[in-house]
């Protein structure tokens, strides 16, 4: 018999239980997901990296059902094509991020508590995507904040409730009107944006397919990228003064920094792929059909890939972790999600003026980062 776990076990703390997985039983049941974990190292390479046995075309994924069609949950020259069409957007970072995180910083509230995770990484996460999509003449920070939020939530409610569901339409009317008026050049979007590549492809682009781009990538690059933001930035405010003394003076540390916490605790706890035949992971038979998730943030504390790998080591170098995922779905994003972290450590001298008001608690087992990070801003400077 598969050992099974719930999610209610998961999303108290993952990782003790992973722990015990990787040692015991390296693939398990959820019977609520009807899906196995997958949690050693190696084995999740595997479902990430051989598409021929775990493909990641799940036509009944919910995912798929809410998204439709897209470049995520299709293989071979469709995916191709797709991943081609728009990776222009992802070669240089849309903005200048450095100048960007300092213009949001300088724009906080000061002498009042504020979550610095939302106010400033949601915020900075929010311009980069906007940048990112081309959209910055027309989408403010709020607005797509708000798009993010909201379709996150959509995107997660397996229960269908009515009033998330009214929420996604409105969104989902907010952002064809975006389309629309894009694919319809009532406004300049920059050509080497995402929505950019769409309309310089030679076949008209209907503004229903611009909007379902939008909405995968506002999906794809809003929650990863604040979850993996919002790590860096905590374990920077609870990091002693020689730690951030180092980072201040060498860009090395810097990078090794970014890594580890997105390694240690990983944004995007795991990836969903279809077993296309039966087959055999570490000893468990998994059915042909069946749902299989290559649980990213168990691999990433994996005691024969990691040296004590609980323990948050900032300047650790022993080679990258799989929080971007790997094989021919690996995460696009992942230059623009490092440039954002960058961005954050450049504003180190005044991040250090910021009080500190209770250390984060690490929450979640899907998307997995700090609950809050809430401070005061000095009143002058
Ligand atoms: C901390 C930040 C991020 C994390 C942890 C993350 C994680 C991942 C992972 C694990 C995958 C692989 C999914 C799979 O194989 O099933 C992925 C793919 C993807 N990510 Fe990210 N991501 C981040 C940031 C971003 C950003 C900023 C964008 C921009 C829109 C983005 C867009 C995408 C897209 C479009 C794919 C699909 C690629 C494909 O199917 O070829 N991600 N991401």
């Amino acid at each position: 018999m598969t050992p099974t776990v719930t999610i209610e076990e998961l999303r108290a703390d993952p990782h003790p239980r992973y722990r015990k997985f990787r040692r015991d039983s390296p693939v398990v049941r959820c019977d609520e997901l009807d899906a196995y974990l997958v949690c050693r190292w190696e084995d999740v390479r595997r479902v990430c990296t051989e598409s021929a046995q775990f493909t990641a075309d799940q036509p009944d994924s919910f995912l798929t059902r809410f998204l439709g069609r897209n470049m995520l949950h299709s293989e071979g020259p469709t995916h191709r094509a797709a991943r081609a069409l728009v990776l222009p957007a992802f070669r240089t970072p849309p903005t200048d991020l450095t100048r960007a995180a300092r213009e949001v910083w300088a724009n906080l509230p000061r002498g009042v508590e504020i979550d610095l995770l939302g106010e400033f990484c949601g915020v900075l996460v929010s311009r980069a995507l906007t940048g990112l999509l081309g959209l910055e003449e027309v989408v403010a920070d709020g607005r797509m904040t708000s798009w993010g939020r909201v379709l996150d939530e959509g995107a997660a409610d397996f229960a269908g409730d009515t009033r998330v569901g009214e929420r996604v339409a409105r969104v989902r009317a907010d952002v064809l009107s975006v389309a629309r008026a894009a694919a319809e050049r009532q406004f300049a979007v920059r050509p080497e944006s995402v929505v950019g590549c769409l309309l310089a492809r030679e076949e008209p682009v209907a503004p229903d397919e611009v909007a379902r781009t939008i909405e995968f990538m506002v999906l794809g690059g809003d929650s990863g990228p604040r979850e993996g933001l919002g790590t860096v930035l905590a374990l920077l405010a609870t990091s002693g003064a020689p730690v951030r003394d180092r980072l201040s003076h060498d860009t090395r540390t810097r990078r090794l920094f970014v890594e580890e916490a997105l390694r240690w605790e990983c944004p995007i706890g795991a990836i969903t792929r279809r077993n296309r035949r039966e087959t055999t992971v570490a000893g468990t038979t998994i059915p042909a059909g069946a749902t299989v998730l290559g649980v990213l943030s168990s691999a990433n504390r994996d005691e024969t890939r990691w040296r004590q790998p609980d323990v948050f080591d900032p300047w650790r170098d022993e080679g990258p972790h799989l929080s971007f995922g790997a094989g021919a779905h690996g995460c696009v994003g992942a230059a623009l999600t490092r440039h954002l972290a960058r961005a954050l450590l450049d504003c180190l001298p005044a991040l250090e003026t910021a009080t500190i008001l209770r250390p984060p608690e690490y929450r979640g087992w899907w998307f997995r980062g700090p609950d809050a990070l809430p401070a005061v801003l000095p009143t002058a400077g």
